[in-house]
């Protein structure tokens, strides 16, 4: 089969389209024919590997890509959800070395990393979810439904979880501001953000507005700036960002925060594949579309993921695989 490789760290240049062998699903997996798949931050984590001050061995995950949709080509003697043709999608990030492999013509997966995908949803609507929606959905309720009237702001609105995040707040009568660069606001306007904000221009968390829920995808500022930004009883929640040692300080002082005042710090740790029903359902009540950027094809991975690592895509960069 077809998948796109790499046999060392780096940048997208190591990425190659090769032959290789089709991987054989055990007892309780299925073998999934990709037809899409799309990049997440870990993707380009991996892509790059550890920086650390020491040598390290090559990678464990030779092909990238958890989040998959495709058609169930064979399946393992214990499983007992799926059949060979049902269509299906899902992160595939939970299973250790055996996780990822999805940018590729095939994959297997354990059962339980799936859910089925409704008839309409596409094969590329459907890769676009699994992580960035999950990450909204668990952000966005992370201090229980929202109410009418609660102001919220995403940043780093633009990009997966954000495009996704504001289809599902606007469900209620909330009013959203959304975060992001210049060349994104148009589009976050398209999708319901009732403002926007170039972070190149204005710090959100200086410009004296407040806010009842923050969700974020970047964590650019300190616990106590969030904080300033919130309304009493309000919650701030990241899903992540590009700084591990800035989200550790953001998470011990938020919880020094929440001992100390009516206001909320969390850090958000993925469940992942447990939120896939409610999208589906979000999905079939014509509630919730994806945005995708794309679709590229495998054989132009090294510019999409080029595309991806310099934020410049809108939503969720998505691979056909044909
Ligand atoms: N919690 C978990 O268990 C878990 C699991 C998986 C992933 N994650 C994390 O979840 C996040 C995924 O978010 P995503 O898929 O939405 O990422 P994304 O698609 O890369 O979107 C992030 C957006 O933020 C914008 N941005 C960059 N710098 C910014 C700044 N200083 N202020 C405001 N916006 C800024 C980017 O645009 P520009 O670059 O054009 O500015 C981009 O549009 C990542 O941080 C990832 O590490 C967490």
């Amino acid at each position: 089969m077809k998948a796109l490789i790499r046999d060392r760290y780096g940048s997208p240049d190591v990425l190659e389209v090769r032959e290789v062998e089709r991987p054989v699903p055990h007892e309780t997996e299925v073998l999934i024919r990709v037809h899409a798949a799309s990049i997440n931050d870990w993707d380009w984590g991996l892509l790059q590997g550890p920086t650390l001050p020491f040598p390290f061995g090559p990678p464990r995950q030779r092909i990238l890509g958890s989040d998959v949709a495709g058609r169930v080509a064979a399946v393992g003697s214990g499983v007992q959800r799926f059949c060979v043709g049902d269509e299906v999608y899902g992160d595939l990030s939970a299973f250790g070395v055996r996780g990822w492999g999805g940018f590729a013509e095939s994959v297997c997966a354990p059962e339980r990393a799936l859910a089925p995908k409704p008839a309409r949803m596409t094969f590329e609507q459907a890769a676009a979810l699994p992580q960035a929606g999950q990450l909204a959905v668990q952000g966005l309720f992370a201090s229980g439904p929202l109410r009418a009237g609660q102001r919220i702001l995403i940043n780093g609105a633009g990009g997966g979880v954000g495009t996704i995040a504001i289809q599902l707040a606007k469900l209620q009568d909330v009013e959203v501001t959304g975060v992001d660069s210049a060349a994104k606001l148009e589009m976050m306007r398209s999708l319901g953000f009732d403002h926007v904000i170039d972070y190149t221009k204005e710090d959100f968390t200086r410009n004296g507005r407040r806010y009842d829920l923050m969700l974020d995808t970047k964590t650019t500022r300190t616990a106590f700036e969030y904080a300033r930004s919130l309304n009493p009883r309000g919650t701030y929640a990241t899903v992540g960002g590009p700084e591990i040692a800035r989200l550790l300080r953001v998470a011990f002082v938020g919880w020094w925060i929440g001992v100390t005042t009516d206001k909320a710090v969390r850090l958000i740790g993925l469940r992942q594949n447990r939120d896939l029903p409610y999208l589906n359902e979000r999905f079939e009540a014509g509630q919730l579309v994806p945005v995708i950027d794309g679709p590229y094809r495998l054989s132009e991975a090294r510019d999409a993921f080029r595309h991806f690592g310099a934020g410049h895509h809108k939503g969720k960069v998505v691979f056909t695989i044909d």
